[in-house]
């Protein structure tokens, strides 16, 4: 018979056994969750061969350690594309990119160079950057970025590279998604997901700038580029940088875009051509010393010479897309530095005008309107239409009315209902044809229950055969 002391000393032992057991099991729990935070391995991707289309196929890992990815145009949009990504910090970590032809799922040859750093407002992670050369025009391809050496991969994304036979196509213009908090990223990436399905194949998705509430922010960006990455990872972006986007070195780290004369502290501007159009896109941010203006001489010296060599070349027509806009008609309108010959409208309108820019694109006013033909300040039968599509995130703003009528009577389209922040999201679709430009304006209405997404208003620009 065991006794009551040999009783006890048996029970602690088989306690003790079971504790450390219970320990090693909670361990290896704790290490398989640690390492799944980590790199976030969610399942296996591949491509299936027979149809094309993405499927899981094999036991690689597809990581979102690898996140705010996008996909950007850089120089010349038939053989090139810009992709930049983020992953956590690790030495020598995360620089391999993959790409693959769509229709013969051949992976591709390509040679590029990847220019990484810590990033400006988020020290555990590293932004990484690239070009990718040699692409064949008017093409699908796939492509993944990640770490050969550890076979962790992002999941594949797609692009489709432009070519100048392209004639007709259209694109999204968002604006303002200006997230402040994760709901709001949510909220203005099923905006842009909408946009998207709205034009069903959009060649680009053009945004307007104001990104998010604070470019300072870390936590913002990666808000709203995680919660639209699968739009970001399938559709190219065009930004503009808005004023909340403008923190040092905020908005290079996060989009791939040629630096034109070296600036990209407080934004880029650039130009591409796509098809038969030219677009110029400025930074509202670079200002003279003086700050009477919202535009500065180097940027009007470089877009009067870049829409110049577009006519030259042979540009059917020429876009612009801008923050800060000169036509608008919220709040922002009043400023000075919009106003007078120093000012933006004039300033920005004549090189506009001269090279017979067709239509501008503006945010920051978060309200939806459309100027008539305008020059020299004045509306005018052969002259720049400036459109607001409104704001695609949680942020709305209602007709200022700090301006004079003879303002208001330059415009062909203003919104005068109330507009209620967290309800209304806009976007417009724009079709370019060789004679016509057509632009639907929509907006999205929450509290409906019914017929949610509307037309707010349309029109042609037209200029002949
Ligand atoms: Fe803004």
């Amino acid at each position: 018979m065991i006794n009551k002391s040999e009783f006890c000393k048996c029970l602690s032992y088989i306690i003790c056994i079971r504790r450390e057991v219970y320990l090693k099991i909670k361990k290896i729990i704790a290490a398989i969750c640690i390492f799944i935070f980590l790199c976030g391995c969610t399942s296996e991707s591949d491509i299936d061969t027979d149809t094309g289309t993405k499927q899981i196929l094999d036991t690689q890992t597809v990581c979102d350690g690898f996140n705010r990815i996008a996909v950007t145009f850089y120089g010349n949009t038939e053989t090139q594309i810009g992709l930049s990504w983020y992953t956590p910090y690790k030495d020598n970590y995360g620089n391999d990119v993959e790409i693959i032809e769509k229709d013969t799922l051949e992976k591709q040859d390509i040679s590029y160079e990847v220019q990484y750093g810590y990033g400006e407002y988020d020290e555990e992670s590293m932004y990484h950057q690239t070009v990718i050369k040699g692409l064949t025009p008017d093409t699908e391809y796939y492509f993944r970025v990640g770490d050969k050496k550890s076979q962790e991969w992002s999941e594949y994304g797609s692009f489709k590279t432009g070519s100048r036979d392209i004639k007709e196509f259209l694109f999204v213009a968002v604006t303002d998604t200006q997230s402040e908090h994760l709901p709001d990223a949510y909220f203005s990436s099923a905006t842009m997901k909408t946009a998207v399905s709205t034009a069903e194949t959009p060649a680009f998705i053009m945004h307007s700038g104001d990104f998010v509430d604070d470019g300072g922010d870390e936590s913002l960006w990666s808000a709203q580029m995680n919660s639209a990455r699968d739009i970001l990872m399938n559709n190219i972006i065009v930004p503009a940088v808005g004023n909340h986007d403008a923190d040092n070195n905020s908005f290079w780290q996060h989009f791939m875009l040629e630096k034109t004369n070296g600036h990209k502290t407080t934004g880029i501007y650039y130009s591409y051509d796509y098809g038969n159009v030219h677009f110029a896109v400025l930074d509202t941010n670079k200002t003279n010393d003086d700050d009477t203006s919202y535009i500065d001489d180097e940027q009007l010296k470089w877009l009067d010479e870049d829409l110049g060599k577009a006519r030259e070349n042979g540009a059917k027509w020429i876009i612009v897309n801008t923050h800060r806009g000169s036509y608008t008609v919220g709040e922002h309108a009043s400023s000075d530095r919009y106003a007078g010959d120093d000012g933006m409208r004039l300033r920005l309108g004549r090189i506009l005008e001269k090279h017979d820019v067709a239509l501008v694109i503006q945010g920051h006013d978060h309200c939806p309107s459309v100027t008539k033909p305008i020059a020299e300040g004045k509306a005018s039968e052969n002259g720049v239409i400036y459109i607001n599509t409104g704001a695609a995130g949680s942020k709305s703003y209602e007709m200022g009315n700090n301006m004079t009528d003879e303002y208001y009577d330059m415009f062909q389209y203003i919104d005068v209902e109330e507009r209620e922040k967290d309800i209304y999201q806009n976007f417009a679709v724009v079709e370019v044809k060789e004679s016509k430009i057509k632009v639907t304006m929509y907006e999205l209405d929450i509290t409906k229950t019914e017929n949610q997404l509307y037309i707010l208003y349309e029109f042609d620009i037209n200029r002949g055969d």
